[in-house]
């Protein structure tokens, strides 16, 4: 249903009077089926957001194309709120705080249907129970539900114009592990019921090991490896995979907590693997070559030089 080929995305940076431009996304591709549940791991700057804000529309990338539904997506586009929707860490900025739920959660069916507000407030009403949320939530307003709430609220504007593809940028991040557990198992319910196809960002192993059945790696904007969920878990191939798995013991780490030996040397070939600087088992020739492709399986691939 979607696909991603060769997406590079840059952006400029002002430092006092110098204009740099920093490459956040390199070569990207992804190819995403109807129904499938990815989990899109990286640490804390990697380009897990620009990528989705990307797909979502939000932003337009410098190269490279999107495929959605058979048709190349033209930027700068419209949303397509019937396909595409995302749901955000903080719901509590992405939710308006001056409406209440009852409008929240009828905004899109208002903009996007021609449903009479009867059927609308049916709909509505349905979701909230879809969401474990009782109805007098709708005369509330956002600030008087917990965080956990909130996020179910977002889930059920997202839901509600029964999309193709829902992104889900970090949508536990800010939660308490208990709550999060909550919206995971609901998230989980929700696509098996529906068939939503979900990009569930996230830097936490575990989270993307419960919820995902296929995963890419990210890393400084390049994607090391990918494959079936329990390719990854099971088998992973490159350096980068091995040592994010090696560091969360029993996958309750953050990877973005994880400090990796430490910096040495950054090279100035543009091509060579990102993680050489970094590697484990970096070899002279990382220094010079460009890292290939490896195909594993139909579905499990890294880059790197060496198998
Ligand atoms: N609008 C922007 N202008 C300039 N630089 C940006 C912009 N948005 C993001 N960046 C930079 O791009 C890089 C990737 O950012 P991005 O938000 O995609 O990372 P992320 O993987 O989502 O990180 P996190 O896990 O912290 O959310 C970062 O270095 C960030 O500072
Ligand atoms: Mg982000």
């Amino acid at each position: 249903m979607l696909e991603i080929k060769n997406l590079s995305k840059t952006y400029e940076q002002k430092k006092f009077l110098k204009t740099t431009r920093l490459k956040v996304l390199t070569n990207i591709n992804l190819y995403i089926k109807q129904g499938e549940i990815w989990g899109l791991v990286g640490e804390s700057g990697s380009g897990k957001s620009t990528l989705a804000r990307i797909i979502a529309g939000l932003e337009a990338p410098d190269t490279g194309s999107i495929v959605l539904e058979n048709k190349t997506i033209s930027f700068p586009r419209k949303s397509m709120p019937h396909i595409i929707q995302m749901v955000f860490q903080d719901p509590l900025s992405s939710l308006n705080p001056k409406q209440k739920i009852k409008n929240i959660l009828d905004e899109p069916l208002k903009l996007n249907t021609n449903y009479p507000h009867k059927k609308r407030l049916q709909i509505i009403k349905s979701w909230l129970k879809n969401v474990n949320l009782l109805e007098e939530s709708l005369e509330k307003y956002p600030h008087q539900f917990s965080g956990g709430q909130r996020q179910r609220i977002a889930l059920a504007r997202a839901f509600i114009l029964q999309p193709k593809l829902i992104i889900l940028d970090e949508p536990v991040s800010a939660l308490d592990v208990s709550v999060q557990a909550q919206i995971l198992l609901l998230l989980k319910q929700l696509q098996k019921q529906y068939k939503t196809t979900y990009l569930f960002i996230s830097h936490d192993l575990a989270v993307i090991r419960y919820l995902a059945t296929k995963v890419a790696v990210i890393y400084k904007g390049h994607i090391l490896e990918q494959g079936l969920a329990n390719e990854i878990f099971s088998s992973p191939a490159h350096p980068y995979t091995k040592l994010l798995l090696s560091c969360a013991p029993k996958l309750k780490g953050k990877i973005s907590r994880i400090l990796f030996k430490k910096h040495t040397k950054i090279s100035s070939h543009q091509n060579i693997c990102p993680f050489v600087d970094k590697c484990p088992v970096k070899k002279e020739q990382c220094l010079q070559n460009i890292p290939k492709s490896i195909q594993l399986s139909s579905t499990h691939s890294y880059v790197c030089l060496y198998k």
